[in-house]
């Protein structure tokens, strides 16, 4: 029996055509004499008839069977009486008397059903991602995935780009995250580490003069996972020379705009907005705002700057005092704005301060600490035209604002402020080169040691320069990331004395690289798109590992196949490697 068509093609044009269909059993009712089959496969569902007063002996194999059994079928469209027809499914108008039909598989009992419509523990479900991976959700998330994958290539193709691949086993350098690293069997006692992204050979083929590179690309970096970062994802990686901000970020635009269009039908505006790394942080508390709705932080230290309530006036200039207005927050009950002082103090910063303000009057604990002229400008700097709730944070500037930005998103989703159907874009740009690293008490870079600062670099003031480097924000998350490069030896070594990274080092490091910087390196620049986190914005998927089909847990590891797992001693011993630590997991 060879299929004749799929699972979610045949309509009333099709009746009286005699099919062939393979898949699985999804659902099974008897209706006494009647049998019911819906057969699914990843193009649809049909449904199959098995009528004992036609064919007791086909009848009888129906009796037998089981959910998720791989079936192939023979049997005459008919068209489903007018009363029947299901209009919720594509295959609605028709079903399948089945003549003939053979058992390709059994299936066991499934761990749990193959349905969206139930929560399964996620464990499970990686253990047993074959059987997740037939749920229309993930089935849906696989398929749009390959169809961006496709837009992409095309898109790219036939602007110039050469899509090239790059090694996965590679020098260490980490910077940034922690390396994966794989033990070299003929070198002993020497390492290669897996990509954290292809940022040095994207830039070496510039050199090369292949002048449009673009991969898509899986990068590993050994950190901690969250909601939306996976130890090994997925980029499309980007490079070009002979180029600036503008246009790298050109090309950027009209591919994303080519991918929504392209998938959900959904148009992104002409134009993008664009905001400076200081003003998303002292705006939204975040380098990656959510812009979908308001709530704007202001700034009101000037305004308690003399307040005679000590905490308010924290004497310290770096002390800072962001707040929030929240039309018609006095609702928010004691309870309420308790669990945003928690909220806030676990984020490790002091914590709030509020004022109710109703029926044009202040009142709260703290109400009586604020001057008349403090509230009268308090309502100017905020706008603030109705009842409602104003919330503060009084700390060191980046505690202040990030937690204050934390906030403002928790609030944003309890008021239901964001409306799930909108994207908003934005570039941020102008982001700082550097940033002080408290632990390793040195200067690291923001984006990576190759990015282009603004104008020269110095010694001087390190905090004030700015980095040629953009980020593309969807909704509030960084969709993609990158920057034009220095391409001139000098510099980059100067970059990388900044980043007290010393000459002895940067060359043991990256030497390969300032070498080539040495033979005509063009101007160049790129950006790296995060393909997994794109993909969960495209299905509306709250994981990452909703988007790939066979994810790693939150602790990194794959339940299906066990691994991270133990080795023989064998191999290690080939590698020349002995464990100084076991750690059992039973
Ligand atoms: P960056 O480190 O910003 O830049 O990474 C680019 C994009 O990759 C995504 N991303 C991740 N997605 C899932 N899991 C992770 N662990 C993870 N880490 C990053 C993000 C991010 O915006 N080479 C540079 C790019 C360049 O400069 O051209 C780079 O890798 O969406």
């Amino acid at each position: 029996m060879k299929r004749t068509h799929n699972c979610g093609e045949l309509s009333q044009k099709d009746s009286g055509s005699y099919i062939c269909l393979n898949g699985w059993v999804k659902s099974w009712r008897d209706h006494g004499g009647l049998i019911f089959v819906n057969i699914r496969d990843r193009y649809g569902n049909t449904q199959l008839v098995f009528d004992s007063n036609k064919n007791i002996d086909i009848y009888k194999i129906a009796k037998d069977l089981h959910l998720e059994d791989v079936i192939s079928i023979e049997g005459m469209v008919g068209e489903r009486p007018v009363s029947l027809i299901n209009k919720d499914m594509a295959t609605g108008e028709i079903e399948i008397l089945v003549e003939n039909i053979i058992i390709l598989n059994h299936s066991k009992t499934t761990p749990f059903e193959i349905s969206d419509k139930i929560e399964i523990n996620e464990e499970l479900r990686l253990k047993y991602r074959y059987l997740d991976l037939r749920r229309d959700t993930l089935q849906h998330n696989m398929i749009l995935r390959s169809r961006v994958n496709q837009i992409v290539r095309n898109f790219l193709h036939h602007q110039n780009f050469l899509e090239i691949e790059t090694p996965y086993l590679m020098k260490s350098t980490p910077e940034g995250a922690r390396d994966f690293l794989v033990p070299s069997r003929n070198y002993q006692g020497r390492f290669y580490a897996l990509p954290q992204s292809p940022q040095t050979f994207k830039q070496i083929l510039m050199i090369s003069g292949y002048d449009r590179y673009f991969q898509i690309v899986k990068c590993f970096r050994d950190e901690d996972l969250r909601r939306d970062r996976q130890p090994e994802f997925t980029q499309i990686d980007i490079e070009m020379s002979f180029v600036d901000e503008s246009d790298v970020q050109e090309i950027t635009e009209n591919l994303i705009r080519e991918i929504f269009q392209n998938t959900i039908n959904y148009s992104i505006p002409d134009q993008i907005k664009k905001i400076s790394y200081k003003n998303s942080f002292e705006q939204y508390g975040s380098d990656k705002p959510d812009l979908r709705f308001d709530l704007q932080i202001k700034d009101a230290s000037n305004i308690f700057r003399n307040s005679e309530f000590k905490y308010f006036g924290s004497d310290s200039d770096n002390f800072k005092t962001p707040g929030i207005w929240i039309p018609d927050g006095q609702k928010f009950s004691r309870n309420q704005i308790d669990q945003f002082n928690e909220y806030v103090k676990k984020l490790g910063s002091r914590g709030l301060i509020y004022l109710k303000y109703e029926n044009s009057i202040f009142n709260s604990g703290f109400s009586k600490f604020v001057s008349e002229t403090e509230k009268e400008n308090l309502i100017n700097l905020f706008e603030s035209k109705s009842d409602g709730l104003f919330v503060f944070i009084v700390d060191e500037y980046n505690k202040a604002f990030s937690a204050l930005g934390n906030l403002r998103l928790e609030i944003g989703k309890i008021l239901n402020l964001i409306d799930p159907n909108e994207f908003n874009i934005v570039w941020v740009v102008d982001f700082p080169l550097l940033e002080y690293n408290e632990e390793e008490k040195r200067w690291v870079a923001r984006h990576h040691p190759f990015t282009s600062p603004k104008g020269k670099i110095s010694q001087s003031e390190p905090e004030n320069i700015l980095a040629k480097a953009y980020d593309l924000v969807i909704n509030g998350n960084e969709i993609a990331g990158g920057s034009i490069r220095i391409h001139n030896r000098d510099e980059q070594e100067k970059m990388f004395q900044l980043l007290n990274i010393s000459t002895e080092e940067a060359e043991n490091k990256f030497g390969f690289l300032l070498n080539a910087l040495e033979f005509g390196a063009p101007p160049h620049g790129g950006i790296a798109f995060g393909m997994d986190r794109l993909i969960m914005l495209l299905t509306g998927a709250s994981s990452i590992r909703d988007v790939i089909a066979f994810p790693k847990t939150t602790s990194g590891i794959s339940p299906m196949d066990a691994s991270p797992s133990e080795v023989d001693e064998n191999q290690l011993t080939e590698l020349g490697l002995s464990l100084i630590r076991r750690q059992f997991n039973p």
